[in-house]
């Protein structure tokens, strides 16, 4: 019995190391590794090129905005850019417009998305008010739910601890993890106030405003809260090296907590912030040498559980503004982030296992995606084929995102993903994209 197909000639990275043969992949799932010569035959072959096989690499923080904000990005466009860069999987944020805050919009946000993707998606929900209408999100199948403590998505991410208590213990129930946008919005808002006064229009203000404190402030208080509601927490976009000891210490105590940090965070900081200008604007701000040493060290140390993109695409007007107080923060991030921590596993700064797991293993661990994250029998056939050898020049005009714009252009790197496969389909190929829009899955959660 031949099997649907077989990817001949890779080293495949598994949970014993890097194994030189194929993958055998039949009705969408992984059927076996093995080395070429115990590999079924199959009705379709691909060549590997003796390139490197990763789990299909997974993104918890996307942005894929669409519906009432497309002319930022699309679920296709996003997608398009998820597979170029090398990811078969995606978590979608809910700050849109409208918010993903019901049962009724999240149905509908799936419903746009399944006619548009090209990678699976799944869906994060924001809290509404009412815990009943947080069961129906989970039946609908809600991934996971996010918190903004600083620009609030609805009114309970402004409410005080006892409301965030119990919208953590809803989350609690249904066994869904709550991650956590952690800037205080008190800090950020006073200092914004008290440097606008004193006429600070510059990029520097804007990182200052978001300070450090501001971070560890609310690391600080949604620890507290979920330790009380024993609920399941994931820090986004940890900034500050300092914020890594208060979530360790947190562990300590019992919660089940992770934590993730971006690219831009492991790679820039306050100086590229300078060169770069208000296109390098984001919420949290880049930070000094010190903080990203720290950021550093977490990772090696497995401390920091995920590397994601917080991919936010704005439109260029959005972004080049007269006053630095009107930029949107963010920009696009999921065509850069493989080919930059690749560069960083050829420096040895990194190595392909800590990606695999950054990228992979934990975030199917931590947002319950079952089939997702490894290379073994029995998985969903989502493969990402890199070339570790390829070097070119971070180019933003050829991005499929929207936002062609980057803080990383001009950065030359080492390393690119060659070729997605989602659900054992051949999506990406050589930066190609493949896949007809709809063709992936809108991923559901059932607990
Ligand atoms: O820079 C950011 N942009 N940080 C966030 O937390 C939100 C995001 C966005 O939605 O644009
Ligand atoms: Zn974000």
């Amino acid at each position: 019995m031949a099997v649907d197909l077989c990817i001949r000639d890779v080293r495949v990275l598994t949970g014993r190391g890097l194994l030189s043969g194929g993958i055998a992949v039949d009705g969408g799932k992984i059927h076996a590794v093995a080395k070429e010569p115990n590999l079924p035959k199959a009705s379709e072959y691909i060549d590997g090129e003796g390139y490197v096989a990763l789990p299909g690499l997974i993104d918890v923080h996307v942005h894929c905005r669409d519906q009432g904000l497309s002319h930022k990005e699309d679920f296709t466009t996003a997608t398009y850019a998820a597979a170029a860069g090398g990811f078969s999987t995606i978590l979608d944020m809910p700050n849109n417009s409208p918010p993903t805050d019901s049962a009724t919009r999240l149905l509908e946000r799936m419903r746009a998305a399944k006619r548009r993707i090209v990678v699976d998606v799944g869906l994060y929900g924001a809290f509404p008010p009412d815990g009943r209408e947080v069961a129906r999100m989970c039946e609908m199948g809600a991934v996971a739910f996010k918190i903004n403590m600083m620009s609030p998505i609805t009114p309970v991410d402004a409410g005080d601890d006892a409301v965030l208590e119990r919208a953590l213990r809803w989350a609690r129930a249904h066994g869904r993890t709550v991650a956590a946008h952690p800037e205080s919005r008190d800090v950020v808002e006073r200092l914004s106030l008290e440097l606008r006064e004193s006429g600070r229009a510059d990029v520097l203000a804007y990182a200052q405003a978001h300070s450090p404190e501001s971070e560890l402030k609310a690391v600080d208080r949604i620890l507290g809260i979920a330790l009380r509601a024993g609920a399941r927490l994931h820090l986004c976009h940890v900034s500050s090296g300092r914020s890594v000891p208060l979530i360790a210490r947190a562990r300590r105590r019992g919660l089940q907590v992770s934590c993730e940090a971006t690219p831009h965070h492991l790679l820039l900081t306050v100086d590229d912030l300078v060169r770069v200008g208000a296109i390098a604007i984001v919420d949290p701000p880049l930070r000094d040498r010190g903080d990203r040493a720290r950021l550093w060290d977490a990772l090696a140390a497995g401390a920091i559980d995920v590397v994601a993109s917080d991919h936010a695409p704005h439109a260029i007007r959005e972004k080049v503004r007269d006053e630095v107080w009107d930029v949107s923060p963010g920009f696009p991030g999921l065509e850069t982030e493989l080919p930059l921590l690749l560069t960083q596993v050829n420096k040895g700064a990194l190595t392909l296992e800590r990606l695999v797991d950054v990228f992979a293993r934990n975030p199917s661990r931590i947002f319950g995606l079952t089939g997702k994250g490894e290379l073994e029998r029995g998985y969903d056939a989502d493969i990402t084929i890199v070339d570790l050898k390829r070097r070119f020049t971070i180019d933003p005009s050829g991005f499929h995102s929207k936002a062609k714009y980057s803080p990383f252009e001009g950065m030359e790197v080492t390393g690119r993903p060659v070729k997605v496969l989602v659900g054992g389909r051949l999506v990406m190929d050589e930066g190609e994209i493949l896949a007809k829009a709809g063709s992936a899955t809108v991923l559901r959660r059932t607990r």
